[in-house]
């Protein structure tokens, strides 16, 4: 994919807009599950601010909130631990478009970045409102999309405000793509994607789609739970569970082993979503299992995306031993499975 690209900016005065994806798990205290998204971004971060008098704001979306008052999806809660990701100040702004964006570029040190408030907090982000993403576009010169993991979604702040500012791929984007691109290229068999979290109506594309190229496609969580109520037909590639743990809260006993036998041989194995309620103990077993098993096997080339996947290759001790771990969970299946990708679209030379 030929993206235009951070590199060919020269940022020095210039009002920059980085659309990052900071849609993070908090635990009933509040604290952040997992900062590898706000890791994510620093590179970029970190080479825009080495011009001179750059003026920087991050933007993300949070949730789905319904409204502006789902106080609870606000961004202000990351500010200490993107304080610490960043090493530097950041100043929150409570909104994300209009006046008060301007007047805080306005006197933004040199070595501070601002955060704004949740762009999902209007419903015009979702619609790709042309006057949203305009006045979102308006107190800035150029745009950065460094979010591969919302660049599946035809949103205001990652496609309609393309059409507004000079807008340019970010560092961790780049490498998302190139990595997820030459996997696409060389599938080595056995080649296994493991497919769970909810929603079947979304995910059952992404399914039909692997059939093609892939082996065996490992199918638990609510989608086998779903797909078993809709009485959806699969061919022999579909391994759905044979059985599961109380409440089908998680994957079971025979389900966990007959999934391991396929992980432990598999050349390349692709996953995204967790098996079983894995948040609830003792129902993250399934899951735990999966992460452990992938990371046991030393032949594979292994690619991991998405928060609960993510979350489980950290409890595990497994992050370092996967090939790669991307930010993008839907979005990481969309491209690797060939779907749609209007955020990536937007940014082609
Ligand atoms: C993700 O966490 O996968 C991305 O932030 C996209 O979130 P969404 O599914 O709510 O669009």
């Amino acid at each position: 994919m030929n993206l235009k690209t951070i590199r060919e900016v020269n940022f020095d005065n210039k009002r920059v807009l980085v659309r990052t994806d900071f849609n993070v798990s908090v635990d009933i205290d509040g604290n952040i599950m997992d900062t590898y998204k706000l890791e994510s971004i620093v590179k970029t971060v970190d080479y825009i601010l080495s011009f001179s008098n750059v003026k920087l704001a991050l933007i993300s979306h949070r949730g789905r909130p319904s409204n502006k008052d789902d106080e609870k999806f606000s961004m202000k809660y990351l500010i200490d631990d993107l304080q610490k990701v960043l090493d530097m100040k950041v100043k929150f702004v409570s909104d994300c478009i209009g006046e008060k964006i301007s007047n805080e570029l306005n006197i933004v040190e040199d070595d501070e970045v601002i955060l704004l408030e949740n762009v999902r907090f209007y419903k015009e982000e979702k619609k790709n409102d042309k006057d949203f993403a305009k006045k979102l576009s308006e107190p800035f010169d150029v745009y950065v999309n460094d979010a591969f993991s919302v660049s599946h979604r035809e949103h205001a702040s990652i496609c309609g405000i393309t059409k507004y500012l000079p807008s340019y791929a970010g560092i961790r984007l780049i490498k998302e793509i190139s990595i997820l691109e030459e996997a696409k290229k060389a599938v080595n068999h056995p080649a296994i994607a493991i497919i769970g979290g909810a929603k079947i109506e979304t995910k059952l594309p992404l399914i039909k789609k692997f059939e093609e190229s892939y082996d065996k496609i490992l199918v638990g969580g609510r989608i086998s739970i779903e797909a078993e109520d809709a009485k959806i037909e699969f061919s022999n590639k579909i391994v759905l569970p044979v059985d599961y743990a109380e409440n089908k809260f998680d994957i079971g006993e025979k389900t966990i082993e007959e999934f391991v036998s396929y992980i432990k041989d598999a050349k390349t194995i692709i996953w995204n979503g967790p098996l079983g309620k894995f948040e609830e103990k003792p129902f993250d077993k399934g899951t735990v299992f999966i992460a452990n098993a992938i990371a046991k096997n030393k032949k594979v080339f292994s690619i991991v995306g998405g928060g609960e996947s993510v979350q489980a290759l950290n409890q595990t001790g497994n992050f370092d031993k996967i090939s790669f771990v991307s930010t993008g969970g839907g979005a990481m299946l969309s491209f690797l499975s060939s779907q749609g990708m209007p955020g990536l679209e937007v940014l082609t030379k």
